[in-house]
């Protein structure tokens, strides 16, 4: 796609003329790039809460006519999910959470309750979300990265070996919401399986930019647990899917107890429902579905793949623009063009990221994130932080959080909005003291 062809797809998208105040005391059109934290909601999605709220009622609870509607959006929704997702009906089973930490959280107590003990191969690009749940379980083992920043996968293999059919799981990020890098999951589910694991794919920051499939239960590339988080799919309504073996999630009590997940209970019984009611205590959030079921149904409809090849033109032409200044450090890991979702991490020479960060959006009304965006142990690993800085850092006795400036961008995102933030970048690159002044660090 050509600079300054405009995007169809952004009158879809709820607040994209939004104006905010910028320093000089005007008021500009905001610039969203940090969609890898949370996505706009759809129109639509937004549109489908008004008017499903004229039927919203009490799900799996009550006998009313709007109660039947409501449990039947809601239960017929997990078909839409897993058609979405190459899931399997029948044998995979979804179970509505809050959100992927949610979802991970879940699994990791499943895991607990049904293996004992073990050991989980995380890795050293997961976000916090996919490590700490495991650490307290399970012993858990990183699988390196190389000096791209990329999974090293012969580690991952090595590492397989050398547990001797003791890894219960391998979990692994879809994507990386630091440098966007795609891991080749089927790959890994290949090496996984031969070495008598399983995978979890952490999808936050895959689906909602890929088509993906979980493949069919036979292949030996078959992804056997997924989760994701429908704020970060234009949905942002509270819901999160977990997606995995019925038959393994049947095997424990529910993570959760109360109302919803019991069959029948004396003082001194109780016999726990079916999935998914078992893993879905408490009123389940049926406007999330709704809004998570019309998302899917937009995504589906302007296609996934069309939605990678956009993100990924944006992602080039903004990464050209940027590698044509010399006090903009894009790091070596950019420097191989492999597979990735539409984020770039990097920072301004002589700046601090969250000066940067503070730049872009008090001057020219950009929402970035910056920092460690929750993934702390690679951030380590790729700007070669030493573990004795990291001591003192525990220490509080080195401030300035490392980190990086990050751009993230979503479907809706234009050729246009990339050009004026890089006009800000060249201003604040060639006034670099000015600015620093401007906004003086506060650690
Ligand atoms: N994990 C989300 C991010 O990367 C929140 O910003």
């Amino acid at each position: 796609m050509l600079a300054n062809v405009s995007n169809p797809y952004r009158n879809y998208i709820a607040g994209v003329s939004t104006k905010v105040p910028v320093k000089d005391g005007s008021w500009t059109t905001y610039i969203n790039f940090d969609n890898a934290a949370t996505t706009p909601p759809f129109i639509s999605v937004v549109n489908k809460i008004v008017d499903f709220s004229q039927w919203y009622s009490s799900i799996h609870r009550g006998t009313g006519y709007k109660s039947k509607i409501s449990s039947e959006i809601y239960d017929n929704s997990r078909k839409a999910v897993l058609d979405f997702v190459g899931g399997t009906c029948g044998k995979d089973c979804v179970i509505y959470v809050k959100n992927t930490t949610e979802a991970i959280n879940k699994l990791s107590n499943m895991f607990k309750e049904i293996y004992k003990t073990g050991v989980i191969l995380s890795t050293f690009m997961e976000h916090h979300s996919n490590d700490l749940p495991w650490r307290n379980k399970f012993y858990v083992d990183y699988v390196n990265i190389d000096q791209n920043g990329k999974l090293d996968l012969e580690d991952l293999e090595r590492k397989l070996k050398r547990y001797n059919g003791e890894v219960r799981l391998v979990a692994v990020t879809g994507a990386s919401n630091v440098t966007g890098y795609k891991n080749p999951i089927y790959e890994i589910a290949r090496l996984a399986h031969k070495y008598g694991s399983k995978i979890f794919v952490d999808g936050a920051q895959l689906i909602p930019h890929c088509p993906i499939d979980m493949k069919d239960h036979s292949s030996p590339e078959h992804i056997d647990f997924l989760a994701f988080s429908a704020h970060k799919m234009y949905a942002p309504f509270g819901i999160g899917v977990l997606i995995g073996h019925s038959s393994i999630f049947g095997k424990c009590p529910p993570d959760y107890k109360g109302g919803g997940t019991i069959d029948i209970v004396t003082p001194d019984y109780v016999k726990w429902a079916e999935l998914p009611d078992k893993e879905e205590a408490g009123t389940p959030n049926v406007m999330g579905v709704a809004a998570l079921l019309e998302s899917i149904n937009m995504l589906s409809s302007i296609g996934m793949e069309f939605i990678d090849r956009y993100e990924k033109g944006l992602v080039n032409y903004a990464y050209n623009r940027l590698s044509k200044f010399a006090d903009i450090e894009l790091y070596d890991f950019h420097k191989w063009p492999d597979d990735r979702v539409s984020i770039i991490p990097f920072n301004i020479k002589g700046l601090h990221h969250s000066q940067t960060a503070r730049i872009l959006s008090d001057e020219g009304g950009i929402g970035v994130r910056n920092g460690c965006f929750c993934a702390q142990p690679y951030i380590q690993k790729l700007l070669k932080i030493s573990d004795e800085e990291m001591e003192e850092r525990i220490k509080g006795n080195v401030k300035n959080p490392p980190g990086f400036v990050r751009f993230s961008f979503g479907l809706y995102n234009t050729y246009e909005e990339i050009d004026k933030v890089v006009k800000l970048l060249s201003k604040i690159v060639k006034n670099k003291e000015h600015y620093t002044k401007e906004y003086p660090l506060d650690y």
